[in-house]
């Protein structure tokens, strides 16, 4: 351990298991020697120029070249200056001008079990229907759509749609409340909201447009509402003028709308994520830079080949379905995967069954998802055939070692690759993570930086941290996929991302570098414990108690005691055994032999549930508030479930 005086992090867990590439992975691969990262790596952060323009030049189409690269004003960067693309060709035009608009763009299927395979030639017919439909409605370059709709392959056309004219996309996930729409149509100024008339979950219907009519009346700018119809609901009401049908209005189109040439930095989409607290921010992306960075990331970390099947099981609701469900595969030309259900629905294989039903190669979920995998039971992934699969992914939070373990062995057979990919919504793509031809990995490290990626890791001043010291994670350098401004609030977009460490991008995680120059994300910032002067990373703690085979799911907060400072308040679920004070005494004890007497927990609750975001984070600064006695605070409009806290409560008496 050490001083943590500075504000430095104190680093706890000891991982030292490493997992080399398969040879047979790694021959193919695109990066298949580390010299090749070292010599791009290196290019990219001297000569950022001239990388950048090739990599612009030979991976996106331009209707008008750029005329500089990079102009970087702090905190302020514009890309590809000049230059007109657009994301929509991009994704689409620049395979079928190829010859390659056969090749299969989207393999869907929905939770009831309906398919649909559309080419790449077949997708571009869809979207430019869209596109004059959404022209037809009076949408033009520069206006904002909200998008709230179930994962069917329109969600993804209705975004094509958007940046093949260059309207500026809000998705907003169709698990969020009226309130929540209401707030982020007006926030944006949204013009049109595009929903459907129902969406499928555990074979129940969610009136998804009863949900926006609420959120309409509340919504002053909206002038339309264009509606899909995915099951069937034909009782949804429609007011006039204001709601249109889907099969009215695109259906009956011409399937031959151009693309419009873009500014680079024209505005392609607009994401809110919660802030932790307050109201939630539009994070605004632009067009040259966030597409070739979807693209690049998609390609060099998935390492993709023509014959793959990518699943990317996140919602496009999400930034990693934007950039990996979307833009980034489809611009590379691969062929994805986009379920629109339930992961347990009609039963807890149903992933599983669709690796092997669709010969899944590369995989790409969430901590979220494996931790539930593994509560759920081995049975349900030995009843299917995942040989097809070659590579795995992980994003949104750390995974914990042994889920790593878990995914390694059980999912990907021990000869998978994992790529635990680090990046947030601003970031646009994939920041740090395993380059799975040459990149020997650590269960719960996202290992080095993507060439472009300049991280720094700096104490509560500013200055660079030696390594093994964990610290802020800030990045140093622009890269094409930064986040451009929150969306009508400068003033937030500078306080919170460039002014703490002045003219470095504030990421807002800890982290800390090994001796072998490996990253380890430590969590939030926010969530720091301080115990007694020492600084704990919430996630190691919780990786210790995970690494016990009872405890399935672990979170670590911080309360405040008189004597310490702060004390260790740790939630945790279990399996396959009855909790008991046995078994508590047990955990304890687990941790203080893992990691030190310092990080063993003062409390330890066993709970059945833990409070997540919607995207399935661990939601901390709830249970700050329970572990302190304290009336839960704050914005709770991103929780996924209202019950948790109630259920805690419960669990606490
Ligand atoms: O704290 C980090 C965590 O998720 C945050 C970003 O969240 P969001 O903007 O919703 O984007 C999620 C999808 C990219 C980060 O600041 N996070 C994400 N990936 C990882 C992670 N923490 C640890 N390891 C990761 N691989």
């Amino acid at each position: 351990m050490t001083d943590s005086s500075s504000g430095q992090i104190d680093h706890v867990l000891i991982e030292d298991r490493l997992f080399p590439p398969p040879a047979e992975f790694s021959q193919q691969a695109v990066f298949s020697s580390q010299a090749q990262y070292e010599s791009m790596y290196r290019r990219a952060a001297e000569q950022p120029e001239e990388f950048w323009r090739s990599e612009a030049l030979e991976h996106l189409h331009w209707f008008e070249p750029f005329d500089e690269v990079c102009r970087w004003d702090p905190p302020h960067a514009e890309w590809f200056v000049h230059g007109k693309t657009n994301a929509s060709y991009n994704c689409l035009d620049r395979h079928i001008d190829a010859g390659r608009g056969d090749r299969t763009a989207i393999i869907w299927e929905g939770e009831p079990g309906d398919e649909r395979t559309l080419s790449y030639a077949e997708l571009r017919s869809e979207v430019s229907k869209c596109a004059a439909g959404l022209k037809q409605l009076g949408i033009s370059a520069g206006d904002v759509v909200s998008i709230y709709m179930p994962m069917t392959p329109e969600l993804a056309i209705a975004m094509l749609a958007c940046a093949r004219i260059g309207a500026v996309h809000s998705v907003i996930f169709a698990g969020f409340s009226a309130e929540s729409i209401a707030d982020r149509n007006n926030d944006a100024g949204a013009k049109l909201v595009i929903t459907a008339d129902g969406l499928y979950r555990r074979g129940k219907v969610l009136p998804l447009k009863e949900t926006v009519d609420e959120a309409l009346a509340k919504s002053p700018t909206v002038e339309h509402c264009l509606v899909l119809r995915r099951v069937g609901n034909d009782d949804v009401s429609m007011t006039q003028p204001r709601d249109v049908w889907w099969h009215d209005v695109v259906d009956t189109q011409s399937d031959d709308f151009p693309a419009v040439p873009m500014d680079s930095e024209a505005s392609l989409f607009i994401l809110y994520t919660s802030g932790s607290t307050g109201k939630p921010k539009g994070i605004r992306h632009t067009t040259a830079g966030y597409n070739l960075w979807a693209k690049r990331t998609f390609e060099w970390v998935f390492d993709h080949r023509e014959d793959d099947i990518f699943w990317c099981t996140a919602d496009c609701g999400w930034i990693t379905g934007h950039s990996y469900i979307v833009y980034g595969p489809l611009s590379a030309g691969a062929t994805c995967l986009m379920y629109e259900g339930a992961p347990n629905f009609p039963a807890e294989d149903r992933f599983w069954e669709l690796v092997e039903k669709y010969k899944v190669t590369i995989l790409y979920t969430a901590p979220t998802a494996i931790r539930a995998f593994i509560k759920w039971g081995d049975e349900h992934v030995d009843k299917h055939d995942l040989s097809s699969l070659r590579l795995l992914g992980s994003v949104g939070e750390g995974i914990n070692p042994e889920a790593w373990m878990w995914y390694h062995k059980k999912i990907g057979n021990e000869r998978c690759p994992i790529v635990d990919t680090w990046w947030q919504t601003e970031t646009g793509g994939i920041m740090m993570s395993p380059l799975p031809g040459i990149t020997a990995t650590k269960p719960g490290s996202c290992t080095r930086p993507l060439p472009g990626v300049v991280p720094v890791i700096v104490d509560e001043t500013g200055n660079a941290v030696d390594d093994q010291h964990g610290g802020m994670l800030c990045i140093s350098k622009p890269w094409p996929g930064m986040l451009r401004g929150i969306w009508g609030d400068e003033d937030r977009f500078v306080q919170q991302y460039w002014s703490t460490v002045p003219g470095k991008y504030l990421t807002g995680d800890n982290a800390r570098k090994d001796s072998d120059g490996y990253y380890w994300i430590m969590g939030r910032i926010d969530d720091v414990i301080n115990v007694s002067g020492h600084r704990l990373s919430t996630i190691e703690v919780e990786s210790a108690l995970c690494s016990h085979e009872a405890v399935c799911e672990a979170a670590v907060v911080g309360r405040p005691d008189e004597l310490k400072g702060q004390a260790i308040a740790a939630f945790v679920t279990i399996r396959d055994r009855e909790p008991d004070e046995a078994l508590r005494q047990e955990l304890l004890l687990h941790v203080r032999k893992q990691i030190g007497a310092l990080a063993q927990p003062d409390d330890l609750r066993f709970t059945s549930t833990l409070p997540k975001t919607r995207s399935g984070k661990i939601m901390r600064r709830l249970l700050r508030d329970i572990a302190s006695g304290n009336e839960v605070a704050g914005d709770t409009s991103t929780l996924e479930d209202l019950t948790v806290l109630a259920k805690l409560r419960d669990d606490e008496g």
